[in-house]
Order: C-alpha cells, then sequence, then structure tokens
C-alpha cells in the first residue's frame, strides 16, 4: 500500500503558503504517496465576523460557535478556504477535491460543552469510505473540518482535532502540522522533540496556550503503531526540510 500522509493547513499560513509549498505536495503525490489536506481557516473567520460585528470568542483555542458564527465559519471555510486550496492545487494539476465532514457525512461528532462553547464538537469517529473512494481514484481530498452529531446537527471542529481523526482513521504514517510559527516554544526556546509527559506539564504551566492547545493534544491522540511522530512546522519552509517540533510518544519508563 502506498505511503499515506496527513497536511493540516493551519488557516493562521494560508495567506502565506509559497508556490514552493504546493509544488512540494505535487511531488509528494507523484513520487505515489497519498494525500490528505485538512485546513482552518481562524483568521479569515475572524475577520468575516468583525465584519459583521460579531464578537470573536475563543475558550482554550476553541472558537465559541452560536449558529450565527457557525453560519460564517461555513461561509469562509467552504466559499473561501477550500475553494482558494483547491484551485491551487487543481491549477498545478493535482486532482484536489473538496470535501467536509458534514455534507459527506464522514465526520461523526458529539459536541463539546454547548452551554460553554455552543455548536463546538469533538470527533467520535471518522468514516472513512468516501476518503479511501477519494485516494483510490487518485484524488487528493481536502477537508474542512465540520462534523455531524448523532442527532444531525451540524457543528464547528478545531481543524486539528478533525486533522488527527483523519490521520488516525486512515492509518497515515506522516501527519504533518502546518502553521505560523515554526515549532513549539517554551520560555522563547523551540523544542526539537515533546512527548506526552512534556506537553501535559506545559499545558498545566501555561507555557502552551491557545490554538497551540488542539494542535498538540491532537497530535498525541494521533500517535499509533502506524504513526510514531508527528511534525508541527512552518509554512514558510518546504515541508521535506526536517525542521519545526516533533511529538512523539515517550519512552516507557519500566
Ligand atoms: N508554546 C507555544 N509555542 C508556539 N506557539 C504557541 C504556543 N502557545 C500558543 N501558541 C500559539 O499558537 C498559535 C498557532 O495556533 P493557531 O490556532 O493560531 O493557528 P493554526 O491552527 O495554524 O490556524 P487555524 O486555527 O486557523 O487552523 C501560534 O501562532 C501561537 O500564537
Ligand atoms: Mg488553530
Amino acid at each position: 500500500m502506498s505511503k499515506r500522509t496527513v497536511i493540516k493547513i493551519g488557516g493562521s499560513m494560508l495567506a502565506e503558503l509559497s508556490e514552493e509549498f504546493y509544488k512540494g505536495l505535487i511531488e509528494r503525490q507523484r513520487s505515489g504517496e497519498e494525500l490528505i489536506i485538512v485546513h482552518g481557516g481562524g483568521p479569515a473567520i475572524n475577520e468575516q465576523l468583525e465584519r459583521a460585528n460579531i464578537e470573536v470568542e475563543f475558550d482554550n483555542g476553541l472558537r465559541k460557535t452560536t449558529a450565527q458564527v457557525l453560519t460564517i465559519v461555513k461561509d469562509v471555510l467552504f466559499h473561501q478556504v477550500n475553494q482558494s486550496i483547491v484551485s491551487q492545487l487543481q491549477a498545478l494539476g493535482m486532482n484536489a477535491i473538496s470535501l467536509n465532514g458534514y455534507d459527506h457525512r464522514f465526520v461523526h461528532a458529539t459536541l463539546l460543552d454547548e452551554q460553554r462553547l455552543g455548536l463546538v464538537g469533538d470527533v467520535k469517529a471518522v468514516h472513512t469510505d468516501v476518503l479511501e473512494t477519494a485516494l483510490r481514484e487518485q484524488m487528493v481530498p481536502v477537508v474542512s473540518p465540520l462534523g455531524l452529531t448523532e442527532c444531525g446537527k451540524q457543528v464547528n471542529i478545531n481543524a486539528d482535532t478533525v486533522a488527527s481523526a483523519v490521520a488516525k482513521a486512515l492509518t497515515a504514517e506522516e501527519f504533518i502540522v502546518v502553521t505560523d510559527v515554526d515549532g513549539v516554544y517554551i520560555q522563547a526556546e523551540k523544542q526539537a522533540k515533546l512527548n506526552e509527559k512534556d506537553i501535559k506539564k506545559f499545558i498545566e504551566q501555561g507555557d502552551i496556550t491557545g490554538g497551540m492547545i488542539p494542535k498538540v493534544t491532537g497530535a498525541l491522540n494521533s500517535l499509533s503503531d502506524h504513526l510514531q511522530r508527528v511534525r508541527i512546522v512552518s509554512g514558510k519552509q518546504r515541508l521535506t526540510v526536517e525542521s519545526g517540533t516533533v511529538i512523539e510518544k515517550g519512552t516507557l519508563v519500566p
């Protein structure tokens, strides 16, 4: 079976991604890798909310999502971000296909805390059929992070969380999280490697905050026998460069 790689593109990075970045993706696909892209949309969503005079509110890196906010989230994710990535990939000759976990019913979600966060979900299961079909046809799924609850409610899910669940469900061998910082910094020092114990400690101490929390916890949750490490990197560099922070399982002390 071909190697599978999940790449999460942060909304924070989208505007700055170079043609070189996209070309790097094309090279990977040409060399036989199966690629799956999951994207965020933070800054573009914030801009649109501000334009509509709606307050932007986050709680531990998760966007508080009223029904009104969700309408804007969907509009920005589908009509701006997803379409922009798909059309850039298609322009370079890649057969990219636009998918989202709600309309295509593959991200099954639970409401995280409706009282506190509104329509924000966590991933319960990823049904991989639609993704597998696309991959079989040599298409590159470009996934917007929305999900569906058991009772049919549409929910907004952090894109790192969706990407992690997709990587796990598809038994990907590589998972790269592309963002606007070149790794996890602890007191101004970039960390080459972090394991579960470090991450728990740094979140507790308040050294890892905001949007970095779902990133590192998602990375940890995605680790498996197939996926030994996750890289958090900046989109300003080429994906082939061994950079950023590596998240891996801690060595078990007997
Ligand atoms: N210890 C840390 N090291 C590095 N960045 C951190 C740390 N703690 C918090 N952050 C913040 O996390 C941000 C990255 O997460 P953010 O959610 O903003 O971007 P993204 O996930 O790439 O984009 P999107 O959410 O739109 O997909 C960084 O820009 C930084 O401000
Ligand atoms: Mg984020």
